[in-house]
């Protein structure tokens, strides 16, 4: 199979990393990729907000499968319109990745078929939502109702702080996505995601992750796009991923079909593990990134086998085979992420970092200039482990790191912390 994959991440290189192991891989193409991606697909130059050139491309190089790695493309509508032009498509619908676009629509799906998730309001006027919070008091979290790149939620500890949060919300800095606020309640608890392909109908649960979200050590510091990631999730207990899969996951899936919306794709539900169980905090409609690299390290079956059932909606027979060992990524970011920082920085020493056959570097945010490897982004390098525990896979993790000669970068020391602690807790 011929395949296109959409993206320029580490998502996206892990993705096509493991596409690669497939026996039933012809070419692989990646728009627009990246410099790591470069040594694993054929990169090519499109804009892939252009779905007509991307249609035109998938028929004259015999596409078969377009994967489709972040969720402006989705929500935009990609999947439709590459099904429309007869091209197989593994991600959802726009209607369907509304999931992940519309907060309110996805709050409103929870309303209606009892999924425990945070009790929220949705507010279209900053005045009335002043007042709600007056009513209501601090903790509360904010959320712009649209896509924001993660920048869009608020967790106000302080009434202060939300109403500077409502200021934030519609001073005209997130555009549309901020129509509409969603308030709701704070919840406590330990996060953590859980991931499953669905195929419209059927589900196949795939793993659990958790990830990192503050820029610093010991999770302080400004929210970023994700520093790092451990797989599994310890706190997903045999018990906690059943009731996920009942409670949160089939009832979704369900409801999406019975509306005319089958989802078909990943869905990576981030979940809140509260004393009264599992709380949906919101949905992905695609991979995480940076949790798809560890998903990826651990996965033993064959990535394009299980993308093209979702696609061509034949599940039912698939099986998805881990790796008994965990996973841990370090992100290494550009000096200032994720503030100002500078991009063109030289890298090094890739190669004797990525040595050892439990590590594998995945580039988010590279490119090449002649032989020399540039930074280019905020998130750069993802390094990745396997491990007996995510104890030895962050141990290994950081040698690795250590080994990369890129002055212009930093990453975090502590990344599977809680995971470790639940180890050492436990006696792994
Ligand atoms: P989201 O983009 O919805 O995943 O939110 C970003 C982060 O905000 C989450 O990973 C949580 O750490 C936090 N968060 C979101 N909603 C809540 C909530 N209701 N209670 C506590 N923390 C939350
Ligand atoms: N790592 C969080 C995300 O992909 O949304």
């Amino acid at each position: 199979m011929n395949i296109l994959l959409i993206g320029s991440g580490g998502r996206e290189h892990a993705l096509g990393w493991a596409l690669r192991k497939s026996p039933r891989l012809g070419a692989l193409y990646c728009a627009p990729g990246n410099g790591g991606i470069a040594d694993i697909a054929r990169c090519v130059d499109l804009d892939t907000a252009d779905h007509g050139a991307l249609i035109r491309f998938c028929a004259k190089k015999g596409i078969d499968l377009v994967v489709i790695g972040p969720e402006v493309p989705l929500v935009a509508g990609l999947a439709d319109d590459l099904e429309a032009a007869g091209i197989k498509a593994f991600g959802p619908s726009a209607a369907a990745a509304r999931l992940e676009g519309s907060k309110s629509f996805t709050k409103a799906l929870c309303a209606a078929n009892a999924i425990p998730t945070a009790a929220s309001r949705v507010f279209a006027n900053g005045e009335e939502a002043r007042a709600y919070i007056a009513y209501k008091g601090a903790p509360i979290v904010l959320k712009a109702d649209g896509l924001a790149a993660g920048k869009g939620v608020i967790v106000a500890m302080t009434d202060d702080e939300a109403l500077a949060g409502i200021d934030r919300l519609t001073g005209g800095g997130f555009g549309a996505a901020a129509d509409e606020i969603v308030i709701e309640e704070y919840l406590q608890g330990e996060e953590a995601s859980f991931f499953a392909l669905v195929d419209g109908e059927t589900v196949l649960p795939l793993a659990t992750a958790q990830d990192h979200k503050r820029v610093g050590d010991g999770d302080t510091g400004p929210n970023t796009g994700g520093m790092g990631a451990c797989s599994p999730a310890p706190v997903m207990s045999e018990d906690l991923c059943r009731r996920t899969m009942d409670e949160i996951i089939n009832p979704t899936v369900r409801a999406m079909a019975a509306a005319g919306t089958p989802f078909r794709g990943v869905l990576y539900a981030g979940l809140m593990i509260t004393d009264a169980g599992p709380q949906l905090i919101e949905y992905n409609v695609r991979f995480g990134d940076p949790e798809c690299q560890v998903l990826m390290m651990r996965l033993k079956s064959d990535l394009l086998g299980l993308l093209a059932a979702v696609a061509e909606g034949n599940l039912g027979r698939a099986r998805a085979e881990w790796r008994d060992e965990c996973a841990l990524t370090i992100v290494m970011a550009a000096n200032g992420y994720p503030g100002c920082y500078e991009t063109g920085t030289p890298i090094r020493g890739l190669e004797e970092a990525g040595r050892p056959a439990f590590i594998e570097i995945f580039h988010a945010g590279t490119r090449r200039e002649g032989r020399r490897l540039l930074a280019q982004g905020g998130r750069v390098l993802n390094v990745t482990a396997l491990g007996s525990t995510v104890a030895e896979a962050q141990a290994r993790a950081r040698v690795a790191v250590e080994r990369v000669d890129w002055p212009g970068g930093f990453s975090r020391r502590d990344i599977g912390w809680r995971a470790i602690e639940r180890e050492r807790k436990s006696g792994t």
